[in-house]
């Protein structure tokens, strides 16, 4: 599952890591209006689905739309990463769906995007700014240049891990 502002580069990161072109992206906001769910095969991996979804505030039925949307797939407390622009560390909007995922799944973490926009020694401070913020594992990436997509999959790997069994379901 992946969750982020609009334009933060949601839909371009699922072509980067599969290398096809199956996610529209677009330099203007609002691109993605619906939950796009992608089936995902790979080597050595059970196959799983991928759901890109618009970004805060562009769902088809505005924010209730968005609200409806991300309760319908986070029912089944899926693995979500929430993407974050490397270069805005922090923002309120962020910080508020990190909260709500958090509390919708106990699989999260973050992905710091269009890391090729900083020098070297600024995306080590930003993602450790991240990382502080949101007390999570903080993958840098750029699907411009393809870094990251290795760590990226690994990070994918280690949360879609079955989950701990509750030792009492109705505790
Ligand atoms: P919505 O569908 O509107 O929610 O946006 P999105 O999060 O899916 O963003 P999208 O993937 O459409 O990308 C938005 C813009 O950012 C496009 O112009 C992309 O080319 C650009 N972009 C995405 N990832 C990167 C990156 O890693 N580096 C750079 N430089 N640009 C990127
Ligand atoms: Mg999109």
């Amino acid at each position: 599952m992946l969750v982020g502002r609009s334009n933060v580069g949601k839909s371009s990161l699922i072509n980067a890591l599969t290398r096809q072109k199956i996610a529209r992206t677009s330099a203007e906001p609002g691109k993605t209006r619906l939950a796009n769910v992608y089936r995902v095969a790979r080597e050595n991996t059970p196959p799983f689905f991928m759901v890109d979804l618009p970004g805060f505030g562009y769902a088809k039925g505005g924010s209730e739309g968005f609200d409806r949307l991300a309760k319908g797939v986070f029912a089944r407390r899926p693995a979500a990463l929430l993407l974050v622009d490397a270069r805005h560390p922090g923002l309120e909007s962020d910080r508020a769906a990190w909260e709500w995922m958090t509390g919708a799944t106990e699989h999260a973490a973050v992905v710091a995007t269009k890391i090729d926009k900083l020098a070297r020694g600024e995306r080590i401070r930003a993602t450790r700014q991240l990382q502080s913020v949101y007390d999570a594992p903080v993958v840098p990436v750029s699907a411009e240049t393809g870094e990251g997509m290795e760590d990226l999959w690994k990070l994918i790997a280690s949360l879609s891990q079955p989950r701990p069994r509750r030792k009492n379901p109705n505790a």
